[in-house]
């Protein structure tokens, strides 16, 4: 039974006089500022704070919450620390069977979240669906802003783009303020780091190292909740296979075996073993689903792929975060086949829910329902909150309709209220799995947020997985670089950049807290080495301005080696980010024939967001070493790597294409009726390009060598129910230290759905002393050998499957297995 507004205030009058009179609620007359941005001053898309001018962006009441914090009232923080909790408070109002309980007592949650869903009215359930923007993060028309006077008027569950202690318990004191003092949870997109920024995700997949993944999620997570953020908009789970869409650069490129493996570690990274821990943030799978199949390349572009292409290759990660115990997914922008995402309850409410048994929150992506009358899907907001709802979308960001027209449509019987209830319980069980209903304080915290910000600890984790997160591409023995040379010339404005150090989606992180290439390399050659830096050329799409050549080749005249920094800028990709071209922007490539010209040592360090097709380079650059963009201590990993005081071991989670007409370009193709071959006309190749790639997927040199033998099986057979064990030989066969990442890779030789050439099914970062030989064992299962089937489901069938392991996606050894007997699961 639902209590009538009045009926629900006297009783939340009668609480709160009664936890009054023990001063634990504080008196109204808070302040209540409002939060609209003024017309004109949307940000950048993916520019985090350090990308702002806040006095511009905010209004002057938020940039004061944010210049000037004001901490909390002392009455308040004295009952978050005295162990009075929000959930004391409402199960005082509710009486009886309410109580409280610790954050992992879900039979308790149940019950105390069945309590208070008795309490609401219709509007403060719609409510909890809202979720309005804050200060940061704009990604689209700004239509709405929320701030403490929504909070208060029960308005609002969650909001996107806030942070700050002071500020995040601010906000929740205004939720105490509310009749039904349900806490609030604060979203932000930490993708890649929060203030201490590390490589953004293609290029931590480029490590191949989950491990690392994990501890980087794990410490964005612990700084972002001790400023208040509780939960993450982030793994970016979206396999991409088209280079020109410009958020290759937040997932981990275009394999769902890697991408699965890293989805998993960040997950776990995120969420720690506790959710209610209060270093831990809930993390978010997204975009659900298949974002990154976007046509032409081209942001929030449609998506037509077969639902074999789906569950075989866009679906695996967001299966691995939801194994992982993904607290939500956020639906994305596309269509998929005439029905977009956010209108998609077959694939949201089926598959992701029904199917996986994922049981956490969907939240719509920026303005997600509201864009269901763009798609043409609904004819009014109405129509459009009505279908986001009843496909399983439970929180509505930004757009403001669940709120504003769910109403009517509850009234007028076209939703039950059941639908809002289900969605509303998620809400409420997020909050109480992240403890806040037990302290709702608990992740804003001013000392922890000092303390806990770009330690020297985590520092140092940034810079250890930046030196993995390197590519070498090229070494005609011209790497590594003698610390002692007499002059080193750097050149490139990306050497000297430090806001592209970070990347796009840099969360809160800072450019002056980036440490710039150019920086690293002074700071780690001698005292007598003489670096001289000249910016030549700058990334500018379409750029002519070639003013900075003369002085960048007389740089290049007194030097002994020259190290070369170009690439995209930090904005040339992420979000709405989309290019047609992915050559090097502007004249960069003019500048390297100069500089090549001359016969100069010449390294070429790759600073970008996405493959770019630099045929020219790979040809005539002595070395190129990828280096994405990885975060605050870019710089000195960059140094690390060039001076040889650490041996890169990165290989590329993504193919690059010699040029752009050959995308989408990928490992795991099919073999056609026709596979290429130069000799025979009539197959499937181009007339004037190599059909094979610039670089294939797992590429990545050393500057050591490796041998890897070929592979031994335990069985010369399999069964389903047994475990086959593929052991390699990896062998340095170089004078230094190194690490292989050992690829395994499977091709099932006939089958009734036409198999990829070869498949990723595991890898191993193998350390080897020179002269050191290590057996590598990757055990398989039936598991390894599924595909979707004709019939729509996972299968396997009997017959010969090729083994390949080796160093890449090409370089590789083989063997065969049967599997006998195999019937299906
Ligand atoms: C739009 C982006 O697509 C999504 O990834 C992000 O989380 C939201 N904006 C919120 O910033």
């Amino acid at each position: 039974m639902q209590l009538t507004r009045e009926g629900g205030s006297s009783r939340a009058a009668r609480a709160l006089r009664a936890f009054a009179t023990v001063g634990l609620i504080a008196a109204a007359g808070c302040s209540t500022a409002s939060t609209a941005r003024p017309a004109g001053t949307t940000p950048a898309p993916n520019a985090g704070p350090a990308t702002q001018n806040p006095a511009s962006s905010l209004n002057a009441a938020i940039a004061d919450q944010i210049t000037n914090p004001v901490n909390a009232p002392a009455s308040r923080d004295t009952a978050a620390a005295g162990g009075v909790t929000a959930a004391d408070r409402i199960a005082a109002m509710l009486g009886p069977p309410a109580f409280l309980g610790p954050a992992q007592d879900t039979a308790r949650r149940e019950a105390f979240i069945d309590s208070l869903l008795s309490q609401m009215t219709l509007a403060e359930k719609l409510g909890q669906l809202n979720q309005p923007p804050g200060q940061w993060g704009d990604t689209g028309p700004v239509v709405s802003k929320g701030g403490e006077a929504d909070v208060r008027a029960g308005h609002a569950g969650s909001f996107l783009g806030v942070y700050g202690a002071d500020y995040t318990r601010r906000l929740q004191h205004a939720a105490e303020e509310s009749r039904l003092h349900i806490p609030l949870l604060f979203g932000y997109d930490v993708i890649h780091g929060f203030r201490t920024i590390f490589p953004v995700p293609l290029a931590e997949a480029s490590s191949w190292d989950p491990a690392a993944v994990e501890r980087s999620a794990r410490i964005a997570a612990t700084e972002a909740s001790a400023w208040g953020v509780t939960w993450t908009f982030a793994p970016m789970v979206d396999i991409a296979r088209d280079p020109r869409w410009g958020r290759v650069v937040e997932g981990s490129g275009e394999d769902p075996y890697l991408g699965s493996m890293m989805a998993a570690a960040k997950v776990r990274g995120f969420q720690g073993d506790d959710l209610a821990s209060d270093s831990t943030v809930m993390a978010t799978a997204k975009h659900f689903a298949a974002y990154g199949g976007a046509e032409g390349g081209r942001d929030y572009n449609t998506v037509d792929i077969s639902k074999r292409t789906l569950h075989a290759i866009y679906l695996p990660p967001f299966h691995a975060a939801v194994k992982e115990g993904v607290g939500s997914v956020m639906a994305a922008f596309d269509e998929i086949g005439g029905v977009p995402m956010h209108a998609n309850g077959p694939l949201i409410n089926g598959v992701l829910r029904h199917d996986w048994g994922f049981h956490g929150l969907v939240v719509s992506d920026y303005t997600g329902i509201m864009e269901l009358e763009r798609h043409g899907v609904a004819g009014t907001p109405e129509q459009a909150g009505i279908l986001g709802l009843k496909a399983g979308v439970d929180i509505d960001m930004v757009s403001g309709i669940y709120l504003k027209n769910l109403p009517a449509a509850v009234d007028s019987g076209l939703v039950p209220v059941q639908d809002v209830d289900r969605a509303v319980k998620r809400v409420l069980r997020s909050k109480w799995d992240l403890g806040l209903f037990q302290d709702p304080y608990r992740y804003s915290d001013s000392t922890r947020q000092k303390t806990r910000t770009l330690t020297p600890a985590d520092l140092r984790a940034a810079r250890e997985e930046a030196r993995e997160s390197m590519v070498l591409l090229k070494n005609d023995s011209i790497l590594p670089l003698r610390k002692d040379l007499g002059t080193i010339a750097v050149i490139g404005s990306l050497a000297n950049d430090s806001l592209s150090c970070l990347g796009p989606w840099h969360g809160a992180g800072e450019a002056k807290d980036a440490v710039t290439i150019l920086q690293g390399i002074k700071q780690a050659v001698s005292s007598d080495t003489k670096v001289i830096y000249a910016k030549g050329a700058t990334p500018v799409l379409g750029g002519t301005d070639t003013a900075g050549f003369p002085e960048a080749m007389r740089a290049v005249r007194q030097a002994d080696a020259v190290v070369l920094v170009i690439g995209e800028t930090q904005a040339m990709s992420g979000e709405a980010a989309s290019r047609s071209n992915i050559d090097l922007p502007g004249v960069q490539l003019a500048l390297a024939k100069e500089i090549q010209a001359t016969g100069k040592p010449l390294v070429v360090v790759l600073m970008n967001g996405r493959p770019l097709a630099t045929p020219w380079l790979a040809e005539h650059a002595p070395a190129i070493l990828e280096s994405w963009f990885l975060g605050v201590q870019m710089g000195p990993a960059v140094a690390d790597v060039l001076f040889g005081d650490v041996n890169p071991s990165g290989k590329l989670p993504v193919t690059v294409p010699r040029a752009v007409g050959q995308i989408p370009i990928y490992y795991d193709h099919k073999n056609t009726g026709r596979p290429p071959n130069p000799n025979d006309h009539y197959t499937s190749k181009y007339l004037h390009l190599p059909w094979t790639p610039l670089y294939p997927f797992g590429f990545g040199l050393s500057y050591t060598t490796f041998d890897v033998s070929a592979p031994r099986l335990s069985s010369p057979t399999m069964r389903p129910g047994d475990t086959l064990t593929v052991a390699v030989d990896v062998t340095n066969t170089g004078k230094r230290a190194g690490t292989e990442v050992v690829q395994l890779y499977l091709h099932d030789e006939v089958r009734s759905v036409t198999p990829p050439v070869k498949e990723l099914r595991g890898f191993q970062r193998v350390d080897l002393q020179p002269g050191q030989t290590r057996t590598v064992h990757f055990p398989l299962t039936v598991n390894d050998l599924a595909f979707w089937g004709l019939d729509n489901r996972w299968i396997y069938e009997p017959g010969w499957f090729t083994v390949y392991v080796g160093s890449s996606s090409v370089d590789v050894k083989s063997t065969r297995f049967d599997l006998v007997d195999g019937s299906g699961p």
